[in-house]
C-alpha cells in the first residue's frame, strides 16, 4: 500500500472513475490531499494535515469497504509520523476508529496514541 499525495486536478480524476465517492471530496476548500494506493490502483481517499502536537485525519475514505484496506491505511499513515494521530470520528466510522486502537476520551476527537518505545 502507498499514500501518495494529490493535487486538485489528480482528485477530480479519481472522482470521476470511483463513482461512490461521497460528496466530502467535492468540497472545494478541502486540502492535504493523498491517493491511498493498493498495487498502484487508487483504493481511497485522505485529507490529514500537521498540527503541533497531532497528525489530524480530516477524512479518509476507501471505495471497496470491509476488505481490510482501512485498516492497512492506519498501519501505513502510522509511518508517516512521529505524532498521535487524531479526528473527529463520524458515527458510522467509530466500530473502525476502535478496531484500530483509537481511545474516545471527553473531547470530540479520537486519538491513536503512539506506541511507547522501551
Ligand atoms: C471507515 C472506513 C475508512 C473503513 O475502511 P474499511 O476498508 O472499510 O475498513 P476495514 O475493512 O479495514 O475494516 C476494519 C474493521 O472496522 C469495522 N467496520 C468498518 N466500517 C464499519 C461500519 N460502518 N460499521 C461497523 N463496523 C465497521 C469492521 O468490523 C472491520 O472489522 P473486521 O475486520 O473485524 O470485520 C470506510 O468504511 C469508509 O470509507 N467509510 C466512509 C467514510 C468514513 O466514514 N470515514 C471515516 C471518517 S471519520
Amino acid at each position: 500500500m502507498k499514500i501518495q499525495k494529490i493535487s486538485k486536478q489528480q482528485l477530480k480524476k479519481i472522482i470521476k472513475e470511483n463513482k461512490n465517492t461521497s460528496r466530502y471530496w467535492k468540497n472545494k476548500e478541502i486540502s492535504g490531499l493523498y491517493v491511498i494506493k493498493e498495487d498502484n490502483k487508487p483504493i481511497g481517499l485522505l485529507s490529514s494535515r500537521n498540527k503541533k502536537d497531532s497528525y489530524f485525519i480530516n477524512m479518509i475514505e476507501i471505495f471497496d469497504k470491509n476488505k481490510g484496506y482501512g485498516q492497512k491505511a492506519i498501519e501505513e499513515i502510522k509511518k508517516m509520523t512521529p505524532k498521535d494521530i487524531k479526528g473527529i470520528p463520524v458515527t458510522e466510522a467509530e466500530p473502525f476508529w476502535l478496531k484500530v486502537g483509537a481511545q474516545f476520551d471527553k473531547s470530540i476527537y479520537f486519538t491513536i496514541k503512539k506506541q511507547k518505545e522501551n
